[in-house]
């Protein structure tokens, strides 16, 4: 099982998982648009952090890092049908949050969460309470209103991935 972290860089491998991942979010997110979906995991500017299993994916979380304002929005996340509620989604965001901070050097993440998935962003640490400054992050995400905007402060010490990778 491995965590990888890759955007649209035209390597092979990569491209192949990205459009297994993209795949996923079009039968998990049934409410978004298929081309946007694309759009934004083929986007140079989005990252996404992959679960892959026997080198095929298994989930992954897209997101848009603002180094800027040193946070990240999540605009999908997914685990695949038959694999979901096995913990692969807790793990695979403590390994976004290690990412994110010692690599892109963000310290928040802002998401628009489908109702049916708070429950799921709260056990990440994510609170419908906004703490950043409205001047850090308004006009920088995209209104969405299907969801709920959740926040996230990633912890600056905490090794999240080294204990149970
Ligand atoms: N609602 C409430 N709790 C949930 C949900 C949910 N939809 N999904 C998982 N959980 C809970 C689990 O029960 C578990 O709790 P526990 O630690 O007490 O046992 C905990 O959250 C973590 O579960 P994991 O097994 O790590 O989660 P999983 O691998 O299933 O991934 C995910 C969670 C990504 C939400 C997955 O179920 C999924 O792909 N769902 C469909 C797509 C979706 O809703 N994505 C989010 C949309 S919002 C967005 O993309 C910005």
């Amino acid at each position: 099982l491995k965590f990888l972290c890759y955007s649209n860089d035209g390597v092979d491998e990569h491209m192949i998982w990205l459009i297994g991942l993209k795949n996923i979010f079009g039968r998990q997110l049934p409410n978004m648009p298929k081309e946007y979906i694309v759009r934004l995991v083929m986007d140079r500017s989005h990252k996404s952090m992959m679960v892959i299993r026997h080198n095929q994916v298994v989930g992954g979380i897209t997101y848009r890092p603002y180094y800027s304002q040193k946070f990240g929005e999540i605009a999908f996340c997914a685990i695949t049908a038959d694999e979901q509620v096995k913990g692969y989604g807790t793990r695979l965001m403590n390994h976004l949050k290690q990412h994110a901070r010692d690599v892109d050097g963000l310290t928040h993440f802002l998401t628009y969460a489908d109702n049916n998935a708070v429950g799921y962003f709260v056990k990440q640490g994510f609170t419908k309470e906004i703490t950043m400054d409205k001047e850090r992050w308004q006009g920088y995400i995209k209104d969405y209103d299907g969801g709920i905007l959740m926040e996230c402060k990633i912890n600056l010490k905490l090794p999240y991935t080294d204990l149970a990778t």
